[in-house]
């Protein structure tokens, strides 16, 4: 199951490569504290499609996407034309002409989202997204609270980590924006916090880092209502949902929900250049009238970026990978499902929707050396954020029934090894 061409560098050169690259991720980069060694360090180097390679040719299946990035795959053709052609003629914008490409894209993107959603702010990250949103949600009502659930994931910056629902994360920073959180998926409990000083709430459609929660059926449309009735936006959060990962174009549109304001993100990269954005209607959008320059980013708009948002949706439509992602994803799940069955003492549950699974193992011990197991047969996966013990699996929507029976086998050793 070879892909792309061979690596021409020679051994040596890969060897002082991997060195330097140990060295300068000790050095100079604050990801983790524990100094690596380049006994055993991975280097990533090429990717294609579903495959990520290392620098040595080891081949890995990507089962988690770049944690939602790589709707389309690696490198995705369409989307590599467009940005390249872009890169040729103008590559970031002059910020003071009229810039057709996120003109277009912006377009685009209101064609596909739910209601009266139409207006767009480009940016760069999920978190950015989220910050526009919340100051757009107290402009417009010009209330000062936020209500969100336990185990969001929202971002890090200021504002999205003040909804983002997790105390190790947000209690080093503290004080944060007013917020109250409530138990994900507990109707009731939206009921008690949102108020007369509520500007917005925000919510997942599914949970991502909280462990791949889906909600009950009813409880968005209630949110929906909730909001309405108590004069609250109500912002969904679709930078991991959005575009397809769960089987519809946006998670919202499995129970019909129209959000106030959408975020977006990851996927909107079509898998090549950072591209995020914040989308409202023309009403709520009206709040920034007063001044443009309310709310700016010097690189939100970009027409590399915007280039690639634009391909990713043409191509989401044209290649029906929506529809794909539901089929192959509901293939992807019964199969786990199955499969799980046999080891009870491993795995607790599998859930989700589309192709954003996630499988609840014994605790985040298991988790961890299951997904080891799965990284030494060349199948990347990894945990969610904010629940250790639930293994998320996000392919690309590109993924075929065939590849998805590969990383079956190899799951099924995995925890056939694991059990003993
Ligand atoms: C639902 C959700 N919102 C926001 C973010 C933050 O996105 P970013 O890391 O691009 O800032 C994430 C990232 O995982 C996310 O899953």
């Amino acid at each position: 199951m070879k892909i792309g061409i061979d690596s021409p560098l020679a051994p040596e050169e890969k060897a002082r490569i991997v060195a330097e690259c140990v060295e300068n991720f000790n050095l100079y980069l604050n990801r983790w504290p524990e100094p690596r060694t380049t006994e055993g360090a991975v280097v990533e180097w090429e990717g294609e499609g579903c495959f990520v390679r290392d620098i040595e040719g080891r081949e890995f299946i990507d089962c988690l996407g770049g944690f939602g990035i790589f709707a389309l795959g690696h490198r995705h053709p369409q989307v590599l034309r467009a940005v390249k052609a872009q890169l040729d003629r103008l590559a970031l914008h002059s910020q003071w002409l009229l810039n057709p490409v996120a003109a277009d894209a912006a377009r685009r993107l209101a064609e596909i989202t739910p209601g009266d959603l139409r207006k767009t702010f480009w940016c760069s990250s999920g978190t950015e997204a989220v910050e526009g949103a919340l100051k757009l949600a107290r402009l417009y009502t010009h209330r000062p609270k936020y209500v969100s659930t336990i185990n969001s994931f929202h971002g890090k910056t200021m504002g999205a980590l003040s909804v983002t629902g997790r105390d190790l994360f947000r209690q080093p920073f503290e004080p944060l924006l007013e917020t109250t959180f409530v138990p994900y998926g507990d109707i009731e409990a939206m009921r008690q916090a949102v108020d007369a000083r509520t500007a917005a709430v925000i919510l997942e459609p599914i949970q991502g880092e909280g462990g791949i929660r889906l909600p009950p059926d009813d409880y968005l449309p209630a949110v929906r209502e909730l909001c309405t009735e108590r004069g609250a936006l109500l912002i969904l959060d679709e930078v991991q949902t959005g575009l397809g990962r769960t089987g519809a174009m946006f998670g919202c549109n499995h129970s019909m929900v129209v959000p106030d304001v959408m975020c977006l993100g990851k996927a909107l990269s079509g898998g090549v250049i950072p591209c995020a954005a914040f989308h409202s209607t023309d009403e709520i959008w009206r709040a920034f009238h007063p001044n443009p320059f309310y709310h700016t980013s010097t690189f939100g708009a970009n027409p590399m970026a915007t280039a690639a948002a634009a391909a990713t949706i043409e191509t989401l439509q044209a290649d029906n990978l929506v529809w794909h992602a539901a089929e192959t994803g509901q293939y992807f799940l019964d199969k786990l499902t199955e499969l799980a069955a046999q080891f009870p003492a491993l795995i607790r549950d599998v859930r989700g929707r589309g192709l954003l699974i996630g499988m609840e193992t014994a605790d985040a011990a298991r988790g961890e050396a299951i997904a080891a197991r799965l990284f030494e047969r060349n199948v990347l996966v990894a945990y969610t954020l904010n629940k250790p013990e639930v293994i998320r699996i996000e392919p690309p929507l590109i993924i075929t029934r065939e590849l998805v029976d590969e990383v079956l086998t190899r799951f099924a050793d995995a925890l056939k090894e694991e059990s003993k």
